[in-house]
C-alpha cells in the first residue's frame, strides 16, 4: 500500500450533481448562515455551509433555558429562531455568496404550504447549491405530528419542494433517528423525489435538574447532539446506505475529529456535518477536514469517493 501526503487526497465529492471540493459541511443551526465563522476561518474553504432552519416568517424561538449540558452532549430547544426568509435572501444568501461559499440552505416549516413558499422563494436565487428540508418540525394540520416521524407526511412534503424547487438543485431531506424504522421513512422521501438524505437531526431528550427538581429546559424535552448520539447516526447512514447505496448521504451526529467523520464515510455518507463540535472548537469544520484526508491517506484512498461505504463491504 502506497501511503499518500493527505494533499494528494482527491477530497471533492458529489451530492445529487452538486460536487463539491471536500465533503466537510457546518450542521444547520450551529452556524447561523456562516458569519459567526468567518472571524475563524475561510467559509469557502468548507465543502458548503448548512444555514440555521429558515422559516417563512421571522422567530424568537423558545423561552429560556434552552440549552442543559449532558454527558458527551447537549440538549437544546432553541426552536427555530431566524429572520425569516425575505431577510435570508436578501442579506445572508448575497454575504455567503461573496466570499465564494457554498450555501445549502436549510428550510422548515409548519404546514406544506409553508415549506412550499420557501421552496419558491428560493427559486432561481444565485448561490444556492443546495436545499435541506428539515422535516423534524410539528405538523400543524396533523396535531403537532413531527413530519419527519411519519413516511407519508415526510413525503408529501419533499414531494411538493421538489416540485416547486429549481430542478438543478438538489433537494435533501432531513431525516430524524426518532423512528421506528428509519430506513422506510428514508424510502418513502426517495421516492417522492429526495435526491439525498441528511441524516440525523438531533434525538428528543430530557434533563431533570435535581436542585430545582423541575425539568432543565423551559421547554421541557430538546434535541440531544454531540458525540452522545454518535453510534446511533452511524447505525442510520449505515442501515439507509445498505438499502439504497445509490442516494447520497450527509452524515452528522457527534463528529469531532477526522476519524468520526471517516467513520460516516465508511458506513456510506459522500459528505459529512459538523455541528455542536463548533460550540467547544469554532475551527472545528477545517480541523476535521484536514484530519480526515490525513485518516484517508494513511490508509491508502486517493479519493475520499472510494471510502464511501466501504465497511459494507
Ligand atoms: C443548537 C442547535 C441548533 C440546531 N438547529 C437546527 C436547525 O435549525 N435545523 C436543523 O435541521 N438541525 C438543527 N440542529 C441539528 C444539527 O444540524 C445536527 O443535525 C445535530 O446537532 C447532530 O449533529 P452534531 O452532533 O454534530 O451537532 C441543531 C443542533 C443544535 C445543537
Amino acid at each position: 500500500m502506497t501511503v499518500l501526503a493527505p494533499s494528494q487526497v482527491d477530497m471533492a465529492t458529489s451530492l445529487a450533481g452538486f460536487v463539491a471540493p471536500n465533503p466537510v459541511f457546518t450542521a444547520s443551526g450551529c452556524a447561523a448562515a456562516g458569519r459567526e465563522l468567518a472571524q475563524f476561518f475561510d467559509v469557502a474553504a468548507l465543502g458548503g455551509v448548512v444555514t440555521k432552519s429558515v422559516m417563512l416568517a421571522p422567530r424568537s424561538g423558545r423561552p429560556t433555558p434552552r440549552m442543559a449540558e449532558t454527558p458527551s452532549g447537549m440538549l437544546n430547544s432553541i426552536g427555530l429562531q431566524g429572520p425569516g426568509i425575505d431577510a435570508f435572501v436578501a442579506d445572508d444568501l448575497p454575504w455567503l455568496l461573496a466570499r465564494g461559499a457554498r450555501a445549502v440552505v436549510s428550510i422548515a416549516g409548519t404546514s406544506i404550504d409553508e415549506y412550499v413558499a420557501l421552496a419558491r422563494a428560493l427559486r432561481g436565487r444565485p448561490g444556492v447549491a443546495m436545499i435541506e428540508v428539515n422535516i423534524s418540525c410539528p405538523n400543524v394540520a396533523d396535531r403537532g405530528q413531527v413530519f419527519a416521524c411519519d413516511p407519508w407526511a415526510a413525503a408529501r412534503v419533499i414531494g411538493a419542494v421538489r416540485e416547486k424547487a429549481a430542478p438543478t438543485v438538489p433537494v435533501f431531506a432531513k431525516l430524524s433517528a426518532d423512528v421506528t424504522d428509519i430506513v422506510a421513512v428514508a424510502r418513502a422521501v426517495v421516492q417522492a423525489g429526495a435526491d439525498g438524505l441528511s441524516m440525523v437531526n438531533t434525538l428528543l431528550g430530557m434533563v431533570i435538574d435535581p436542585v430545582t427538581m423541575r425539568p432543565a429546559l423551559a421547554g421541557i424535552t430538546g434535541g440531544l447532539s454531540g458525540p452522545a448520539i454518535r453510534p446511533v447516526a452511524v447505525r442510520c447512514v449505515w442501515q439507509v446506505h445498505q438499502a439504497m447505496p445509490e442516494v447520497p448521504i450527509l452524515g452528522m451526529g457527534g463528529i469531532r475529529t477526522g476519524l468520526d467523520a471517516l467513520e460516516f464515510v465508511l458506513a456510506g455518507a459522500s459528505a459529512v456535518s459538523v455541528g455542536t463540535a463548533v460550540f467547544g472548537d469554532p475551527g472545528a469544520p477545517v480541523r476535521v477536514l484536514g484530519e480526515l484526508s490525513a485518516a484517508l491517506a494513511e490508509r491508502g484512498f486517493d479519493r475520499v469517493a472510494d471510502a464511501v461505504g466501504y465497511a459494507h463491504r
